[in-house]
């Protein structure tokens, strides 16, 4: 219906404004009499008024195709299929209201703004977290809220790894009254509604598809959530925050690649990734160039080594690994791999020392975001520097759960894996005291602490673990964890 009514007033259209021609024409026909000029004339009125009529309800009839057509398309849209339908009913039917009005009940407005509102005396920062209810991102928003900063968390909860490992971080963070909101960084209308409401005066863009095995299988998560997903990032902070905040995200030690250079130092090449996760973050590290450059946009790179700890990532090694053990499961080792394992706490240190020294940005919405001046453009290293054989970080877990691994050592396959990783982290440690102080064994006790209690792991295992790591977890660490599983 909408088609043919719309096909229809083109040609009534055309009908009006020829009017004066088809008058001309009509004139000089045989057909025309003196009375058929009364009938034309009225016909030609009511074209007119049937073209108004038309343009009024044009819109509707629009927007109304556009929900028919939304509604039949799938029930679990992609995270870019959500984004690009959010910015359709934007732009169709409500142009001029704000981002926020879409988005935020005067009640979401007050949770989003009190989660991310600084508690310090003097000041402190207030800083939008993705990835938020990640391994990394729960430590560092935990250690944000407790020195007194503002944290607003945002993450998608995609099932790579088991979701309900994030939703009991998120739990741990609301306990801490730190608000993670369920969206995607794909979302740009979102985005523009947080930066509405809320001044940050940081991004901490932990938001990703992390793994490097995976992207074998998945090629185009990593591309939606690290390449577009960036992107989305960038373009809302350069253009839609006034004044526009400084951007810390997280690239990657894979982006060394086959650098056989050591230990890796930021002036090494990156310029051949042995994975498609690695090359999606090389081009994160060439896409925040041109925020930088064109918009002033103040960024900071982080390439982190191998990130273990207490409420980790289960896809990682150590983590697999542990439960397999206690599974009484084979692991498959690769032979001579060595990995820089980097302690979270450090990596959390890490990370607010970039922050806290990030520098301003320079652009200004009002000027679509383009830049006054220079800003800060810094890539670091955060890893541990002291690269440890797999082998042996399997003879700690083994030593920790009190049981042995049932292990097989192959050759490493061309799978993405590189040989081994080595942090020189000498920047991060001029610019803001970046030192790493925790070894893969006091770390990996940690780790298996809190694997042993959150798993709620049999007396046995549990006992033989508590035996290895010769300590008890402290009363108020248990209770963190019950309260949030
Ligand atoms: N852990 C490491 O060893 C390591 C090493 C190098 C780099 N990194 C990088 O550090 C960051 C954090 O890693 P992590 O170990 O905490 O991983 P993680 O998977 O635990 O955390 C990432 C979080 O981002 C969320 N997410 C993914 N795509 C999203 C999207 N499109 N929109 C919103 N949320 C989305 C996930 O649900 C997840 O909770 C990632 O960028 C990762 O690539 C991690």
């Amino acid at each position: 219906m909408p088609a043919d009514a719309a096909a229809k007033g083109v040609k009534l259209e055309r009908y009006a404004s020829g009017g004066a021609l088809l008058l001309r024409r009509v004139a000089s026909g045989k057909l025309v009499s003196a009375s058929s000029h009364l009938l034309f004339r009225a016909t030609v009125l009511a074209t007119i008024a049937l073209v108004f009529l038309f343009t009024l309800h044009y819109p509707s009839l629009l927007s109304r195709s556009f929900s028919l057509s939304s509604s039949s398309s799938s029930s679990s849209p992609t995270p870019l299929q959500h984004a690009s339908h959010r910015s359709l009913l934007m732009s169709s039917s409500t142009p001029a209201a704000s981002a926020a009005s879409v988005y935020g009940s005067e009640k979401w407005q007050k949770e989003i703004k009190k989660s991310a509102k600084p508690r310090k005396a003097d000041g402190g920062m207030s800083v939008l977290v993705t990835g938020a209810a990640g391994f990394v991102g729960t430590h560092c928003a935990l250690a944000l809220r407790a020195r007194g900063d503002g944290v607003l968390g945002l993450d998608n909860f995609n099932s790579y790894y088991d979701p309900s490992l994030k939703r009991a971080r998120q739990g741990v963070l609301a306990a801490r009254g730190v608000v993670v909101l369920d969206a995607d960084i794909n979302d740009a209308p979102l985005l523009a509604a947080l930066f509405e409401a809320v001044p940050f005066t940081h991004v901490l863009h932990l938001a990703a598809q992390a793994g490097v095995r995976y992207a074998m299988e998945a090629p185009q998560t990593y591309v939606a959530s690290n390449v577009a997903g960036l992107v989305t990032v960038f373009e809302a902070a350069a253009k839609r925050a006034d004044p526009q905040p400084a951007v810390v995200w997280a690239s990657s030690s894979s982006v060394y690649g086959l650098n056989t250079e050591s230990p890796f130092s930021e002036e090494h090449r990156t310029d051949r990734p042995a994975s498609l996760y690695a090359a999606t973050k090389k081009a994160g590290e060439a896409i925040a160039h041109t925020y930088n450059h064109i918009y002033g946009l103040s960024i900071t790179g982080l390439r982190f080594f191998t990130v273990y700890g207490p409420w980790g990532r289960p896809d990682m090694a150590y983590f697999s690994f542990a439960r397999a053990i206690v599974a009484g499961e084979p692991i498959t080792l690769y032979a001579d791999a060595r990995r820089d394992f980097t302690y979270i706490d450090d990596v959390v240190r890490g990370c607010l020392g970039a922050l806290d020294t990030a520098g301003k940005s320079t652009g200004s919405s009002s000027r679509s975001g383009k830049k006054t001046g220079p800003a800060p453009l810094r890539v670091y290293n955060l890893g541990n520097t002291s690269p440890v054989p797999v082998t042996r970080m399997v003879a700690i877990l083994e030593k920790l759960l009190g049981k042995k691994a049932n292990k097989r050592v192959i050759a490493m396959p061309s799978n993405g894996d590189v040989p081994f990783t080595h942090a020189n982290v000498s920047h991060a440690a001029h610019d803001f005291g970046y030192r790493p102080t925790t070894s893969l064994d006091a770390g990996l006790r940690h780790f298996v602490d809190w694997f042993v209690e959150y798993y709620k792991l049999d007396t046995k295992v549990a006992k033989a673990a508590r035996a290895g790591t010769d300590k008890k977890p402290t009363k108020k660490k248990a209770a963190a964890m019950s309260a949030s599983s």
